[in-house]
């Protein structure tokens, strides 16, 4: 399958090195503003800053968009008039009437996964199977802490709610995933200490019901200096029998990187829809919504 890349910064770069690494994938165009980012040592592949010109030039078989998430919308739109499948980077977009536009256009058709990439590494997979296996018994609450020092001058200094949609998203969707259940009240609080490196909202703190009736306390920073978390955070499973706590290192990302691929490809191929597929995805981005919703409104949102 020949693949357009769009955008070369420090995510889509990974992105590079690994359909380049592909045999069942042939890299034959990469997308940036910054031409300084065109990278050579793949000889398949073409170089464009302009994305309707690469899509036009390359008639690609899918497009892989890890562009920022206030350009999604823009890079999605130029792949569905064309008809070309988007595996998209998360979250959807930054702001709601982008996510809207986009799962409206794939509810009309067109092919559209996300890339969210956390619950298909290998060892979010094997806590989902302790968990289905019961060995904490029934789970009945979940503490989860993420704290990182996350400072880097890119998208995330004009996003109003940085941990939330850049980097909560993942344990959003974690959460999905480990639990099989949807959010059935959200209560939400969002603050950025006087010394942050950002302008948005770099703490969030977030109680979540979910509909299985499990408790969740959710607190994330990217303003920890000290005791940081991988990027996966610290999860504690409390259960019936015992607490099961999960708190990976940073590092099977490659993996996760290429399970993610598997399954689009499985999805172009043969129809077969992905775990993250912009369907399932959108109820992750509706916890997020959600708290968001929470915070304006100073009150629990049910769902
Ligand atoms: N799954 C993960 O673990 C993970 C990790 C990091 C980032 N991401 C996601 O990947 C995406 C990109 O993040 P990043 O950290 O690489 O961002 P970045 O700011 O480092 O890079 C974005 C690149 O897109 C380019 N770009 C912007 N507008 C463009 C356009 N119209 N056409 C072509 N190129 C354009 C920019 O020049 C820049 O090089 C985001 O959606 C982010 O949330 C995912």
């Amino acid at each position: 399958m020949r693949a357009l890349l769009t955008g070369l910064g420090s995510w889509g770069m990974q992105w590079y090195e690994k359909l380049t690494l592909r045999d069942d994938i042939i890299l034959a165009g990469a997308v940036d503003l910054n031409t300084q980012l065109w990278k050579t040592g793949n000889a398949d592949c073409r170089f464009y800053a302009d994305a309707r010109e690469a899509m036009d030039a390359i008639k690609p078989d899918f497009v892989l968009n890890a562009t920022p998430p206030n350009v999604h919308r823009l890079i999605n739109d130029l792949a569905f008039d064309r008809n070309i499948p988007v595996l998209c980077d998360k979250p959807i977009a930054d702001n709601h009437d982008d996510v809207i536009h986009i799962v409206s256009r794939a509810a009309n058709g067109q092919k559209l996964m996300i890339a969210e990439n956390y619950r298909y590494a290998p060892q979010s997979r094997r806590v989902k199977d302790c968990l289905i296996q019961k060995q904490v018994g029934t789970i009945n609450e979940i503490h989860m802490l993420f704290r990182r020092c996350h400072h880097i001058d890119n998208y995330h200094m004009s996003m109003e709610h940085p941990m939330l949609m850049d980097v909560g998203i993942h344990h959003l969707d974690m959460l999905r995933y480990f639990t099989e259940s949807e959010a059935k009240s959200v209560y939400a609080k969002f603050h950025t200490p006087p010394d942050s490196w950002y302008s948005g909202y770099s703490n969030a703190e977030l109680r979540i019901t979910m509909r299985n009736g499990i408790k969740v306390i959710y607190k994330g920073s990217l303003d920890a200096d000290v005791c940081e978390t991988g990027w996966y955070g610290r999860w504690d499973f409390i259960g019936e029998t015992g607490t099961l706590r999960f708190e990976p290192e940073d590092g099977e990302a490659n993996e996760s990187g290429n399970a993610v691929l598997d399954s689009f490809i499985d999805y172009v191929r043969h129809g077969t829809i992905p775990e993250t597929h912009i369907s399932d995805n959108f109820k992750t981005y509706g916890i997020a919504q959600a708290a968001m919703r929470s915070f304006n409104e100073r009150g629990e949102i049910i769902l």
